[in-house]
């Protein structure tokens, strides 16, 4: 089977990688790819969020499966418009990609699925926002409806700081038409958990479970960021509540988008809280999270190509369970200096053949680039560094071990990631 891989990040490397060591798999192609990815797959051009151009592409390459990695092309389409063509794709359309490309929208879903959420409120009009804030207690939760980079969601301390977000958001527009509609929601406390399941259409299967850390600085301080770390497995969720979880959270969604007429193909990344409650659903996501796939994917030991064309094929039922590697797997995310914020590119990265030759050491591309024969960063999050060890421990060790080997002007990396998996 040949596969196309659309994205250019670590997760998109993880997912090369992963396709590569799938029997089912003879060869991988990535659009657009990066020089990672370049080490173990063909990489392409193609404008990833361009439905046009990602459909001729897989037709040029004979693409037998297209798996999307990012949210973009999924909310664009991407999807429908292969499905059209008759290509295969793993990945849901734009229809089942609101899940994540709208928070109304999944709340509303989960309200009809019978999924535990927090209690919530969504609405399009400023005034009436701030006068819902009368149900909720701090912390306030505002988050924009649409996609907004990470950055649509904030944590409110007071009142005061509620109504400004909630104008931030509806009335200056801080995220585009992202904002014109927010959701308040009820803060949940506890740790919080991500759960990944593959969809078929009409069936969901959990994989596995990650924590990963969003903050920028050591001690979860500082800004919210696309993750700087992650592990996997986690303690808090064993296989019996994981498999509880696929019961409670992904089938019931599946069925609803089902019953939508929007069908539900593809990742289905359920981010949990677990309150003192119990497990409560935060937020769904239509792809891998990223770096938790950089975790999550070095720990199947089944064929993720037959698996991901069994969810396309409409098939999962089919396929054999997935099985994983016992060990633990920690990763540790190189950011550019300044990331969140404006960052610069280009700088020389030495040391990434060093820490790939680390015992147990995965070196994943996130935003890289070569110039003039010398990999460079090209992005906010430059490289994930994975460890794979019998225990996080050991993981971690490793991870930072691979990590330390790396160096590049101005490079920024947490030291506590996975150190009290207990409470990430
Ligand atoms: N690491 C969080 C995300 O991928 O959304």
């Amino acid at each position: 089977m040949r596969v196309l891989v659309i994205g250019g990040g670590g997760r998109e490397h993880a997912l090369a990688w992963a396709l590569t060591r799938s029997p089912s798999v003879d060869d991988v192609v990535c659009a657009p790819g990066n020089p990672g990815i370049a080490d173990v797959a063909d990489v392409a051009e193609a404008d990833a969020a361009d439905p046009a151009a990602v459909t001729a592409l897989a037709r040029r390459v004979a693409a037998d499966l297209v798996v999307i990695g990012p949210e973009k092309p999924l909310v664009a389409g991407v999807a429908d418009a292969l499905g059209a063509a008759g290509v295969a794709v793993f990945g849901p359309t734009a229809a089942a990609a609101r899940l994540e490309g709208s928070k109304a929208f999944s709340k509303d879903v989960m309200a009809a699925a019978g999924v535990p959420t927090g209690a919530h409120w969504t609405g399009t009009d400023p005034d009436l926002a701030v006068d819902a804030l009368d149900d909720f207690k701090p912390p306030y939760v505002v988050k924009a409806d649409g996609l907004a980079a990470g950055k649509g969601v904030r944590i409110c301390a007071d009142r005061v700081e509620a109504e400004e977000a909630v104008r931030a958001a509806m009335v200056e527009r801080a995220f585009g038409a992202a904002g014109e509609q927010v959701v308040l929601e009820e803060f949940l406390p506890g740790p919080e958990v991500s759960l990944f399941g593959l969809a078929d259409g009409q069936v969901a299967r959990a994989l596995a479970t990650a924590q990963d850390f969003k903050r920028a600085l050591d001690g979860d301080a500082g800004p919210n960021t696309g993750g700087m770390g992650a592990y996997s497995p986690v303690d808090a969720v064993d296989d019996d509540l994981r498999d509880a979880l696929a019961g409670d959270v992904l089938a019931p969604v599946v069925a609803e988008l089902a019953r939508r007429g929007a069908p539900y193909t593809g990742v289905l990344y359920a981010g949990l809280v677990m309150s003192p409650e119990g497990p409560r659903v935060l937020e769904f996501n239509a792809r891998f999270g990223d770096p938790e796939a950089q975790v999550v994917l070095p720990r199947l030991s089944s064929d993720l190509g037959a698996l991901l064309a069994a969810c396309a094929h409409g098939d999962l039922a089919s396929a054999p369970e997935p099985t994983w590697d016992e060990r633990a797997c920690v990763t540790v995310v190189l950011a550019s200096g300044g990331y969140p914020g404006s960052y610069t590119t280009g700088v020389p990265i030495e040391g990434l053949d060093t820490a790939a030759k680390v015992p147990g050491a995965l070196v994943f591309h996130a935003g890289t680039r070569v110039e003039d024969g010398q990999v460079v960063t090209a992005g906010g999050r430059v490289l994930t560094v994975s460890g794979l060890a019998p225990t996080v421990a050991q993981a971690r060790a490793t991870a930072y071990q691979a990590a330390d080997a790396i160096w590049f002007e101005g490079q920024h990396r947490r030291e506590d990631i996975a150190a009290d998996p207990a409470t990430g």
